[in-house]
C-alpha cells in the first residue's frame, strides 16, 4: 500500500510560524527587533538620567545581562551581585533577578533606593521557608549554628548566624565544622546534602528545593553523556545527589562559567538554568554547550531548566520601573539590621575565600 506523508510547502510553514509568532506577540512574549533595540536604548538613557545601576543575575534574559554590563552595572552570581550593589556609589540600584536578590541589596544599602524589575519574581526556596515556621525550627535546636542559603526572605536571614550562597556554602560549613559547630541548614535540602557529604559536618536540614534544579534527571543525563563521551558535565549544587554524582565540576553559576572558560574541553553539558548559556557562549564562542535533560525525553515538566521567576524580568518591565520609580523594595528596619549582620559576615568570609570569577 502506498504511504503518504504530509509535507507542507515552505510557504505553509512560513504561515504557521507567522501565526504562532503573532499569537506569542499578542501574548507579549516576542518583542520585535526594532522595538527591542529602542527599549535597550531608552533603558540605557533612563539609567543614566536616574543615576541608577543595573545589577543582573546570569539567569535573566540575555538582553538584560548585556545592558547591565554595557551601562556600568554587572551580571554575576548572587554573592557578587550583593557585593557589587553594596560597593557601587550609585544611589539607585535596579535588580534583575528574583526577590531575595533585591532584598539583599536593600539590606546592605538601606540609604539607597532599590527596585526590582519585577516585585513578584520569587523563588521556590524562599516560598518554601516561611519565617514563622523556620523560627520554630530554630527554637527547637538552640545548640546549632544557623546557616541559611541566600535564597530566603529577609526575615529568615534575620534568624540566621550566617548567610551563604552556593559559591561559598561548602567552605563556610567546612570552617564551622573544623571549629566543632553543629549546623542547622535551610532551605535547600539538595545543596545541604551535598555540603554535608563533602564536609562531613553534622547538619540538620530544612526540606526545601529549587523547582528548576530538582528536575534534572541522572538516567537521561547518563544517556546524553554516552552520546557525547568527550563532554564535561557542569552541575549547580541545587541539583539532586544522583546528578551531582555525574558532575566533573559542581559550583555556583560563576564557578560553572569559570570552569567552562578554564577547561580545555570543547563540549559541556550544563545542569543549571538555561539563562547561563548566554554568558557562556559570549565568553567562549568556540565551545559547545548542551543543556542537561530534565523530566526525560518526551515528558513534560514544570520548569524544564527555565526559572519561571527569573523569566519575569524583561525589557518592558525594566523600562516601566525606571520611568515610574514607584514600588521601592522595603525591609522592616529591625529585620534589616538583624539580616545585615549575617549577610555581612558572608561578604567578609567571601573576601577571604574568594571563588574564581569569570573574566571577559
Ligand atoms: P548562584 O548563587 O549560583 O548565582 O545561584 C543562585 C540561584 O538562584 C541558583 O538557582
Ligand atoms: Fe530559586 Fe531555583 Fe529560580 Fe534559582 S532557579 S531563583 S533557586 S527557583
Amino acid at each position: 500500500m502506498e504511504s503518504f506523508t504530509y509535507q507542507p510547502s515552505t510557504s505553509a510553514i512560513d504561515d504557521i510560524v507567522a501565526v504562532a509568532r503573532d499569537a506569542r506577540k499578542r501574548a507579549g512574549l516576542v518583542v520585535e527587533e526594532q522595538q527591542r533595540k529602542d527599549l535597550m536604548r531608552d533603558i540605557a538613557n533612563l539609567l543614566a538620567d536616574r543615576r541608577a545601576v543595573l545589577v543582573a543575575h546570569y539567569y535573566v534574559d540575555g538582553d538584560l545581562q548585556d545592558l547591565a554590563e554595557r551601562t556600568g552595572g554587572c551580571v554575576a552570581d548572587s554573592l557578587e551581585m550583593a557585593r557589587f550593589g553594596f560597593e557601587h556609589p550609585a544611589e539607585t540600584i535596579v535588580v534583575a533577578g528574583v526577590r531575595f536578590m533585591a532584598e539583599t541589596a536593600k539590606i546592605l544599602s538601606p540609604e539607597k533606593r532599590v527596585f526590582a524589575v519585577e516585585n513578584d519574581a520569587n523563588c521556590s526556596l524562599d516560598l518554601g521557608c516561611p519565617a514563622n515556621e523556620f523560627g520554630q525550627f530554630c527554637d527547637q535546636h538552640p545548640d546549632r549554628t544557623v546557616v541559611v542559603y541566600a535564597n530566603t526572605s529577609a526575615a529568615v536571614k534575620a534568624r540566621a548566624d550566617w548567610v551563604v550562597t552556593s559559591s561559598i556554602g561548602l567552605r563556610l560549613v567546612q570552617h564551622l565544622h573544623s571549629k566543632g559547630e553543629k549546623i542547622l541548614w535551610a532551605p535547600d535540602k539538595y545543596l545541604g546534602d551535598y555540603i554535608k557529604r563533602e564536609s562531613g559536618a553534622d547538619m540538620l536540614m530544612w526540606n526545601g528545593a529549587c523547582i528548576v534544579h530538582e528536575e534534572f534527571k541522572a538516567v537521561v543525563l547518563q544517556n546524553l553523556m554516552r552520546r557525547y563521551p568527550d563532554a564535561k558535565v557542569l552541575v549547580h549544587p541545587e541539583s539532586p545527589a544522583s546528578v551531582i554524582a555525574l558532575a566533573d565540576v559542581v559550583g555556583s553559576t560563576s564557578q560553572i562559567i569559570h570552569a567552562a572558560q578554564s577547561m580545555s574541553e570543547k563540549t559541556f553539558i550544563v545542569a543549571t538554568e538555561e539563562g547561563i548559556l548566554h554568558k557562556m557562549r559570549a565568553l567562549t564562542p568556540d565551545k559547545n554547550f548542551i543543556t542537561a535533560p530534565t523530566a526525560g525525553e518526551g515528558a513534560t515538566c514544570e520548569s524544564c531548566g527555565h526559572c519561571p521567576w527569573m523569566k519575569m524580568n524583561d525589557l518592558q518591565r525594566l523600562k516601566n520601573v525606571l520611568v515610574h520609580l514607584g514600588d521601592e523594595v522595603r525591609v522592616d528596619e529591625q529585620i534589616r539590621r538583624q539580616a545585615e549582620r549575617s549577610i555581612r559576615r558572608m561578604v567578609e568570609f567571601g573576601k577571604q575565600y574568594a571563588p574564581p570569577v569569570p573574566s571577559a
